[in-house]
């Protein structure tokens, strides 16, 4: 290709000036090596016309003693070592006691990994047999790029990795005074949409307690100005459920960088000769489409190639979970109740949740010990998994396997188990302690009763609950891997998983930490859903759907209709808008069904029916929220299909505290000469054009009063042959 050829989609490169283009369908990356193997950012935004576009990678000057040509370098992965100052990646100390990094570009490599181009560039110490791996998968279709990088050690001693970031995104010089946006909260107020100027200094999100966490989530947005449905956004995620950080920064000429990856708090990875080591994934995409723009393309890359295959392509089922209808007192008589009703209104699944184990009457006693009650479920569960499955649902169980409560059989013949420093108290949370899967024999045991439960029962879906963070994160036994656990620990929990789901292919998991506590796009590769919160409370769901799903598709959204409103006694929140809520993700029942009247149960099974109706929209659908970020009193949310022959929409008003009439909101995606027909409640059917829809909208059929919501489907008409 000659440097004036325009560019086409995938990875383009220029050998002879050591220049890299990763060109996407509306946005593209680019990253060159200088004459001296540094490898640098060039650029990251919308497409370029032809190589010849970029500059040559050159090392620019000192701008002053204190600001060095080197420390005001872009670098693709910048590391600790030499004159630099700025947000680094990479931190070693050799064997030798050096504490220095000085990284050479290699050579490079063009192939293909999960039908992505794939770009890798090999570097190396100039001293010291160091290898280090960027690597770039490039997802053409969506404008996203998947960062990740190996190291490698080559020589015959170890070497000690104290730091090692996933990527360091670099955001367009121009793209000056962008504004942050996070999800941040706590449990049961998970991802809440938080928004803030980036200014001179360092924004850091973490999460440090073993685990993804509810304070953040590690997703961020930058944008300039942007709207749902247009302006700039740079999105990202960091695929990884353990201990991570993203450091939002400016660097000396103003531009903002964002450096992320497993946190180095307490860290400490030994690399012994020979071994290799690769960092968790960060996606991250450029879009000129507003949040709706980056929404849909991260939801469609999580949907096409992080979710685990098969289930990623069949519809995730309606389910129903006994833990707020029956807490700790799930018994075999309550619980077959509970199925009857439940697959009446039309559930596929029913999970049993916590409590149907030895000794789990309360959270003082039973993890660990993975065997039923024996008086709550006398001969076992498989006369309730029999009626449930005659009954027409599949059987799913509530697990915590990285858990032991100390009064537990496990914990007994195994106290050196958890993690622990032998001179300090082992502190416990929720009265339970944390097994060190950093361990080959702990990841054995819990696989082995995973295993055995899933073997000896026909359990198609497992809850995986995780509900304390890592403290006293100590390892007797292994001083030199003790700082590593940070990341075994996670490594053990992927591969448990993974192993469970090889043996018995038609599992299916849902990733649940006290809540949403474990939602990110690392758990996504081995899990297929999320419960969201343990705040089922719709208001307050609704606010944490919508930072929810800025990150993460809807069919991963778990949402549970329940009887929980907490000032329901107050404050009656109509059965409608409990379940549309609970539609706007993957549906699920959580209430004392045995409590509902004929009337509720009526209604309940008709919204069921609709959702089943409508699944495909709302599971797989692109999702655009028609209404402005953050919380507004009326909210819209549209979910097309990829082709566009079919939508719906769910409407809601929080509080109706004036009366007034709603406004009427656009459509959005649709094809302006295409007719489509609309279905809206008590209304007789209607036919618009895509150009109306989008120009003028629909009002929405919301009755009178506070908590309001209606559901508007709409279907784009055949085009007339004449
Ligand atoms: C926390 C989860 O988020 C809940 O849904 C429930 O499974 C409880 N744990 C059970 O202990």
């Amino acid at each position: 290709m000659s440097a004036t050829t325009p560019l086409t989609p995938g990875i383009q490169r220029d050998p002879a000036r050591q220049v890299w283009v990763l060109v996407m369908a509306h946005a593209a990356y680019a990253l060159g090596a200088t004459p001296e193997g540094l490898v640098l950012h060039l650029h990251w935004g919308a497409r370029l016309g032809a190589l010849a576009d970029l500059s040559d990678p050159a090392l620019g000057r000192d701008h002053s003693s204190m600001d060095t040509a080197l420390h005001l370098a872009r670098e693709e992965y910048p590391v600790y070592g030499g004159l630099r100052y700025g947000e680094f990646a990479l931190k070693a100390t050799f064997a030798d006691g050096t504490r220095d990094l000085d990284l050479r570009y290699d050579k490079d490599e063009i192939g293909e990994e999960d039908g992505l181009p794939t770009l890798t560039l090999h570097l190396h110490d100039a001293v010291y047999p160091l290898r280090v791996s960027l690597i770039y998968r490039v997802d053409v279709a969506h404008d996203i790029i998947v960062r990740s990088v190996r190291i490698e050690n080559q020589g015959n001693v170890a070497i000690h990795i104290e730091r090692i970031f996933s990527a360091v995104w670099h955001l367009s010089r121009s793209y000056m005074a962008p504004t942050l946006t996070t999800l941040a909260g706590r449990w049961g107020a998970e991802t809440q949409i938080q928004r803030q100027p980036v200014v001179a200094g360092i924004t850091v999100l973490e999460g440090r307690r073993g685990l993804t966490g509810q304070t953040a989530n590690p997703w961020f947005a930058l944008d300039s100005a942007a709207t749902q449905d247009a302006g700039a956004v740079y999105f990202g995620a960091l695929a990884w459920s353990g201990n991570w950080t993203l450091r939002v920064a400016t660097d000396s000429t103003s531009a903002t960088v964002v450096a992320g990856g497993v946190h180095d708090v307490d860290f400490a990875l030994p690399l012994a000769p020979g071994a290799a080591w690769q960092a968790p994934e960060f996606v991250a995409g450029y879009t000129e489409d507003g949040f709706n723009g980056a929404r849909r393309r991260l939801h469609r890359f999580i949907r096409a190639h992080v979710l685990p295959a098969p289930q990623r392509a069949t519809p995730r089922p309606v389910l129903y979970n006994s833990w707020e209808a029956t807490w700790f007192f799930v018994e075999e008589a309550g619980q077959l109740a509970l199925a009857e009703r439940a697959a009446a209104l039309g559930a596929e699944l029913f999970v049993v949740d916590d409590g149907w184990f030895a000794g789990r009457n309360h959270d003082r006693a039973g993890l660990g010990d993975w065997t039923p009650d024996p008086v709550k479920f006398p001969h076992g569960l498989q006369p309730l998994i029999d009626r449930v499955q005659a009954l027409g649902m599949d059987f799913g169980l509530w697990v915590e396997p990285e858990m032991v409560n100390p009064a537990s059989n496990l914990y007994r013949a195994h106290p050196d188990w958890v993690y622990h420093f032998p001179t300090r108290p082992r502190s416990e949370s929720r009265h339970q302690l944390v097994l060190n899967l950093a361990r080959d024999d702990v990841r054995a045991h819990v696989l082995a009763v995973l295993d055995g439960l899933l073997t000896t029962y026909p359990i198609r879906f497992l809850k995986w609950d995780m509900n304390r963070p890592i403290s006293e994160p100590g390892w007797p036994d292994e001083p030199d891997q003790a700082r590593a656990i940070w990341v075994r620990h996670v490594a053990g929990v992927y591969a448990i998983m993974d192993a469970l789901r090889l043996r018995h292919p038609d599992l299916s998991i849902e990733a649940c930490a006290s809540g949403g506590g474990r939602a990110d796009l690392g758990i996504l590769r081995h899990a297929d859903q999320i419960w969201t919160s343990d705040n089922t409370h719709p208001e307050a769901r609704l606010r944490i759907q919508e930072g929810f799903a800025l990150a993460l598709p809807a069919r991963v959204m778990v949402a549970w209709v329940t009887d929980t409103p907490m000032d329901r006694g107050r404050n009656e929140i109509p059965l409608a808008f409990r379940f549309h809520v609970a539609m706007l993700g993957t549906l699920g029942i959580g209430g004392n069904l045995l409590a509902w009247d004929a009337a509720e149960l009526a209604e309940a099974a008709r919204w069921v029916a609709l959702y089943k109706a409508i699944r495909p929209l709302v599971q797989d659908g692109d999702q655009a929220w028609l209404t402005p970020l953050g919380n507004a009193n009326i909210v819209a949310v549209q979910y097309l299909a990829p082709t566009g022959v079919a939508g719906v929409i769910f409407g809601f008003r929080r509080a109706d505290l004036f009366g007034d009439s709603s406004p009427p909101v656009r459509l959005r995606d649709l094809e302006p000469a295409a007719t489509y027909r609309l279905s809206i409640p008590d209304e007789e059917p209607c036919v618009r054009t895509g150009a109306a829809l989008m120009a003028q909208g629909i009002t929405l059929p919301l009755p009178a009063g506070s908590y309001a919501s209606c559901v508007v489907r709409f279907a784009r008409e055949a085009a007339s042959s004449g």
